[in-house]
């Protein structure tokens, strides 16, 4: 497995990391044990990168991560976390008093001292824009609270404005091939400021995995059922923000080009890895077989096998999505 530097922090972290919202919830049912089994496989392939946050299944996913690597003090994960979502979405909400709290809550839950990283979880732009929350994140990277932070955001703009903060670790943004548009700015940008991009939501929360046919549901605690529109959060944390039936047609035109041998999910996550300006692609996996084959999705990375698929990748984008995705994120 590829690593790579996570910003200017000295640390590497895999070119394909593992997604932790499915061992918290929202995903339909994951066992204690099989969230276990899905850390332990990613780190056998060679994964060092787990994201989390405070609220996926109210710090479930965090505690689990937290008595995983707890029993395995040989490891060296970097733990990814998010803050900002227990609390209504409003810029008063970001102060230093609540970063502590949330912090605080967070170290308790994965049992360190120090976090890795702490990401805002998609605030509103007027705190990704506020200079005073930097100021307050510094704070707490002074007070040895945590080792760095970044943040997560919703559009390319936002991406924009927090990679222009000096101290900003690591911007995290959905990117796949339904979802192009970083690859004009927001990409450069990073790559020129030393900011890591985590691409988050690579297989368009399971669509680009192309095992789903119009006929395929969901169970009813899945966000894949209850967010289709938005109802819960932004639209476009779910399948990418693309239009269930319009994916499905966009599937088999990626497909049809899939060099002999490889799967749409690798194929979409070494593509990902392989941009310019992303430091990994962060899959959400809910089964040991899913996990192994995420990471090894990593070897098709360099082989030059993906050409035709990137042609494809572009081709489809422009003749299917681009209208409806372009403009909005
Ligand atoms: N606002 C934010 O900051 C934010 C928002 C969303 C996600 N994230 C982070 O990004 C991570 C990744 O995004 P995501 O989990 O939403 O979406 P994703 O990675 O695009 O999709 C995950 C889903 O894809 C399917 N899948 C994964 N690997 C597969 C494989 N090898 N073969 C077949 N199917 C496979 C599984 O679907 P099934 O469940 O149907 O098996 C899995 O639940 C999350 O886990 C989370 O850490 C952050």
């Amino acid at each position: 497995m590829q690593q790579r530097p996570l910003g200017r922090t000295g640390r590497d972290v895999s070119a394909i990391g593992l997604g932790t919202w499915q061992l918290g919830a929202d995903w339909g049912d994951v066992s204690e044990a099989d969230a276990e089994a899905v850390l332990e496989a990613s780190v056998a392939r060679g994964v060092t990168l787990f994201d989390t946050a405070d609220v996926y299944g109210d710090g479930r996913s965090e505690s689990i991560i937290g008595r995983f690597l707890a029993a395995r003090p040989e490891l060296d994960i970097t733990v990814a976390t998010k803050m900002g979502r227990r609390m209504e979405q409003e810029p008063e909400n970001y102060v230093p008093a609540n970063f502590r709290a949330w912090t605080d809550r967070s170290r308790r839950n994965l049992g360190v001292d120090t976090l890795d990283l702490v990401q805002l979880h998609c605030p509103p732009t007027a705190v990704i824009e506020d200079a005073a929350v930097y100021d307050a994140l510094d704070a707490l990277v002074d007070d040895g609270a945590i080792s760095a932070y970044g943040v997560s955001v919703e559009t390319c703009d936002q991406a924009l404005a927090a990679i222009a903060r000096p101290n900003v670790t690591n911007v995290q943004i959905i990117f796949n091939p339904f979802r192009l548009k970083p690859l004009d700015a927001v990409l450069p940008a990073a790559a020129v400021a030393g900011v890591s991009i985590f691409a988050r939501v690579p297989l368009a929360s399971g669509l680009l995995s192309g095992k789903y046919s119009a006929a395929t549901t969901f169970s009813s605690d899945d966000h894949r059922s209850y967010n289709r529109h938005g109802e819960a959060f932004d639209r476009g944390e779910t399948f990418s923000g693309v239009d269930y039936d319009l994916g499905l047609q966009a599937v088999q035109r990626l497909t049809a080009v899939l060099p002999e041998g490889v799967t749409l999910p690798a194929a979409t996550l070494a593509w990902i890895a392989a941009q310019t300006g992303v430091t990994s692609a962060i899959p959400g996996a809910r089964s040991v077989a899913q996990a192994e084959s995420n990471a090894d999705a990593a070897a098709l990375i360099a082989d030059g096998s993906l050409e035709a698929f990137d042609e494809a990748v572009h081709r489809v984008y422009d003749e299917l999505l681009r209208d409806e995705i372009h403009p909005h994120w």
